[in-house]
């Protein structure tokens, strides 16, 4: 416990805090081996756990056009709501690094869409080791929709010339 919300967790503790988290890890696993990422070898492999209990995997799909790359937690994100789910519950994503590699910037913002207490378990294929942490934690003051109402009726709002 770093004091922070962020905990170095084995994956025995991440089964005792989310039942689902070892077949959201195989799945995640499995992605990781389906992961095409010839740019940077990095490969990472994602499961969400969607609010009907149903669980969507999703890899790493890289361009030539490196900026048109999508990460693991994000493509299992477009799964999980392309097949209809409107809740994530949690999110497991696997690096093949021994230290486990948490989700980027752009992953935890779009997580946030589904609120704060969205538990996150970033887990390593080549160890034992995970952190877990709620997204709130991981993004704090993040960028949401309050922001955008906040906005309204302001003269960037009405400026739409
Ligand atoms: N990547 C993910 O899939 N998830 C993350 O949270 C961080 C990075 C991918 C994107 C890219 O294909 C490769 O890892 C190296 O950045």
């Amino acid at each position: 416990m770093a004091g922070n919300g962020i905990d170095l967790i084995d994956r025995a503790e991440a089964a005792a805090r989310l039942p689902e988290f070892g077949d959201l890890l195989r799945l995640a696993l499995t992605a990781q081996g389906r992961a095409r990422a010839p740019y940077s070898k990095f490969n990472v492999g994602a499961a969400v756990l969607g609010g009907s209990g149903a669980a969507f995997l999703g890899c790493n799909v890289e361009s030539a056009s490196y900026g048109a790359t999508i990460c693991a937690e994000r493509s299992a994100i477009v799964g999980a709501v392309a097949a209809g789910e409107t809740a994530i519950r949690a999110c497991v994503v696997v690096t093949p690094t021994a230290e486990p590699s948490s989700p980027c910037g752009i992953c935890r913002q779009l997580l946030a869409e589904f609120g704060p207490e969205v538990l996150v378990f970033a887990a390593s294929s080549l160890g034992d080791s995970v952190y877990a942490a709620r997204l709130g934690d991981l993004l704090p003051l993040s960028f949401g929709p309050r922001n955008l109402e906040a906005a309204a009726g302001s003269p960037n709002a009405e400026d739409t010339r």
